[in-house]
């Protein structure tokens, strides 16, 4: 193989063997491609592009760089859900044990937060004595033993992503559509799962912020799974505003305990299950998805997903009802009467960064203390001094962050019209 060949062939437009793309992955994580020729590669791929043949080549290689998981002693259907990133998300905390209590298996793997958008894992981290560095063998057994698990991918699972990750985030090439497609589903696939959903959010606080990329974007993963032979589907949600009124790591659990225990907010319920209904009709497990929303709204009412949580944070080390700190409240209070009519919900995951429950660097020590609620929603009127969000914060960083909040909400004279919280589904 000579790597300077494939750099030049995919700059000018060419398309890749899936033999020369298996060489190119093979020689990057064995070191025989140094980082600067994969970096160039990097970019000729964000420049030209990748037909979904190379996308699906490029995924197969990341995805065999590492294991695969087998559940040799678990017949029911494995299943996860992945989201692109928002502000508020938290999706994964009430989804994963509402899925364990419908004959589902849920071996999920998650992330950090990466640039305004929270992680997972960071706020299952404010639980204490949570674990998210679990081995592969324990992580099977908790899933074989509770039916779902979230934790981090350890360093077997699909480890061409990694360095490839830490190269990209370096070179300016994290924005193409093909890289983040390989990067997000070898991840993904390494779990070895019988059914996928996507949750690919587009609007202001989103990695995607057009709804034309989210599509784009939606589409190439769904495309690149089904190739695979996973069954793939993905919904497009809008993320124009927090999802839920809680951002920030503790008070991201205590939205999803509410929402586990039958008092979630709307919108998060609303995403939750349409995402949750893909994947029983996904698996089988339920006829369509009216069927398959009524049996996930079943373990919220009858208790048994509140309790299945209780159980994998116990699993994973975690104590549920240990207290959990939440700092200091400040108001946030309008400048003007009117309707809010856009929300920059990006800097409202700059205003968490600000407070401390983000990281500014690889590596920051996170406060899981702090964020925020907010206390309106696109649409509403609003009075003049009335709150737009309520901060948690330490009395030195709370000023700046009121700043940030009030200025990314926009008041103005008249009210408009509601963005659709589901967008459409890709199939
Ligand atoms: N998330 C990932 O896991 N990979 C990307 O490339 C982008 C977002």
């Amino acid at each position: 193989m000579n790597p300077t060949f494939l750099i030049a062939k995919k700059r000018d437009g060419g398309e890749l063997s899936e033999g020369q793309i298996a060489d190119l992955v093979r020689g990057y994580v064995s070191g025989e491609v140094p980082d600067y020729q994969m970096a160039a590669f990097a970019m000729a791929v964000c420049c030209r592009g990748m037909t979904i043949a190379e996308t699906a080549a490029l995924t197969e290689q990341m995805l065999h760089s590492g294991i695969t998981l087998d559940w040799p002693d678990s017949p029911a259907p494995k299943v996860d859900k992945h989201s692109t990133g928002g502000i508020g998300d938290k999706v994964s905390l009430p989804l994963a044990p509402m899925l364990a209590c419908c004959d589902l298996r849920v071996p999920m793997i998650s992330g950090r937060g990466l640039g305004a958008t929270g992680g997972t894992l960071d706020k299952l981290e404010s639980i204490p004595g949570f674990r998210t560095d679990l081995s592969l063998e324990k992580m099977r057994n908790v899933v074989n033993q509770v039916g779902c698990v979230i934790t981090s991918a350890s360093a077997e699972l699909a480890p061409a992503d990694k360095k490839l990750y830490a190269l990209r985030d370096v070179t300016a090439t994290v924005e193409s559509i093909p890289l983040i497609t390989a990067s997000i589903m070898s991840k993904k696939l390494s779990e070895g799962l019988d059914a996928l959903v996507l949750d690919v959010k587009h609007g202001s606080g989103a990695f995607m912020k057009r709804l034309d990329d989210a599509q784009a974007l939606a589409r190439s993963l769904v495309d690149t799974g089904k190739r695979m032979g996973v069954p793939t589907v993905a919904l497009i949600t809008d993320m124009n505003q927090p999802l839920g009124r809680l951002c920030g790591n503790g008070v991201e659990v205590d939205e999803s305990v509410a929402a586990l225990e039958g008092s979630g907010p709307d919108d998060l319920m609303e995403v939750t299950l349409a995402l949750g209904a893909e994947l029983l009709t996904l698996a089988g497990v339920a006829a369509d998805t009216e069927a398959a929303r009524k049996r996930l709204q079943q373990t919220i009412d009858d208790g048994s997903a509140h309790e299945k949580f209780r159980q994998m944070v116990a699993a994973q080390g975690g104590d549920l009802d240990a207290p959990r700190q939440v700092a200091p409240t400040h108001e946030v209070p309008a400048p003007h009467a009117g309707w809010v009519t856009s929300i920059d919900t990006q800097a409202l995951g700059r205003a968490i960064i600000e407070l401390g429950g983000g990281r500014r660097q690889q590596g920051d020590r996170l406060d899981l203390t702090v964020g925020l609620q907010m206390r309106v929603r696109l649409g509403d009127p609003i009075d003049q001094g009335q709150p737009l969000a309520l901060l948690f914060a330490s009395p030195k960083k709370a000023n700046a962050a009121k700043t940030m909040v009030a200025d990314a909400v926009k008041i103005a004279s008249e009210p408009i019209a509601l963005p659709r919280l589901i967008v459409e589904k890709v199939v």
